[in-house]
């Protein structure tokens, strides 16, 4: 179960918001009682089915044989090299024993993936994201969401060994322990969401997260100056200053649409630091 799918401190209400109180079902009341509060936004991602129910093995199997193709191509080529090359520079790889923990294991949870069917980069950043999960054994479930996942997409990314999620957690995801986000080219809001959730140096330092530069998100607000923007960004901004980030090496045209502007961004906090006051 999501840890975000639980009341938690980390949790603020906004009196604005509406507030449901989930009673226990009946025969259970009397032996057992005790209510559980649900804040709407957590009602909101409780549900979640595919749009696009229409699936057949046919669809399926063509799938399947794509994205196959995609991780060969990907597996043989100079780029996924350099990538591991560059993960397994000691520079890096300590970021991700030190998040790791004395739990030597981390889970991935892959949001904004996008549609794997109708789209190369996507299946190439799922690629890259299977072959890293084949390549480490300290990496443990992959978790998958993305609104517009379809059945068909959904079935497949089960029969690769995903865990396809049936609630939008709106990138709210709580890492109770360590956690590798994989979030190529999400929208800023989704990671500010990740960041908001997760707003105490013990969560933040259980993350690594792999998605669009948080440098260059502070570099073009510098230049854009805008209050909106700045505003959806917040944590991202606040966050900076505590975050490494390695932006991954040189990489050749066949996999520059997937991959550009991302990073690894690492957390360093001190667990005593208290984070409310650090803006936002
Ligand atoms: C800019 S697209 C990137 C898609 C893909 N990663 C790529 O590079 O082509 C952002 C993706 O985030 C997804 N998204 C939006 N809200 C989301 C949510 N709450 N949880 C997970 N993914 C979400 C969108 O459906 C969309 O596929």
């Amino acid at each position: 179960m999501a840890a975000s799918a639980k009341t938690s401190a980390l949790d603020k209400p906004n009196p604005a918001e509406e507030w449901t109180v989930v009673l226990p079902r009946r025969g259970k009341q009397k032996r057992n009682f005790h209510k559980v509060i649900v804040h709407e936004w957590q009602k909101q991602k409780q549900v979640w089915t595919p749009e696009d129910v229409e699936t057949n093995p046919e669809r399926e199997s063509k799938l399947m044989q794509k994205i196959q193709t995609c991780i060969k191509k990907l597996e043989s080529s100079s780029f996924w090299l350099t990538f591991l090359d560059q993960l397994q520079t000691p520079e890096i790889f300590d970021w991700f024993l030190k998040a790791a923990g004395s739990e030597g294991k981390m889970q991935m949870v892959i949001y904004g993936i996008g549609s794997i069917e109708s789209h190369e980069p996507p299946r190439l950043q799922l690629s890259l994201a299977i072959l890293m999960k084949r390549m480490f054994s300290w990496i443990g479930e992959v978790e998958v969401f993305d609104p517009v996942i379809s059945l068909a997409e959904s079935r497949v990314l089960t029969a690769l060994g995903c865990c396809v999620l049936t609630a939008n957690e709106q990138g709210r995801r709580q890492a109770l322990r360590p956690t590798m986000f994989f979030m190529p080219h999400c929208e800023a809001e989704l990671y500010d969401n990740l960041l908001d959730a997760n707003w105490r140096p013990d969560l933040l330092n259980n993350i690594i997260l792999f998605g669009n530069s948080f440098e260059a998100y502070e570099q073009h607000l510098s230049v854009c100056k805008s209050l909106t923007l700045a505003d959806s960004r917040k944590h991202i901004l606040a966050i900076r200053q505590f975050v490494k980030e390695f932006g991954i090496d040189s990489f050749s045209d066949d996999f520059f649409r997937a991959i550009h502007g991302s990073s690894w961004h690492f957390f360093n906090i001190d667990p005593d630091l208290d984070l409310c006051g650090v803006k936002p």
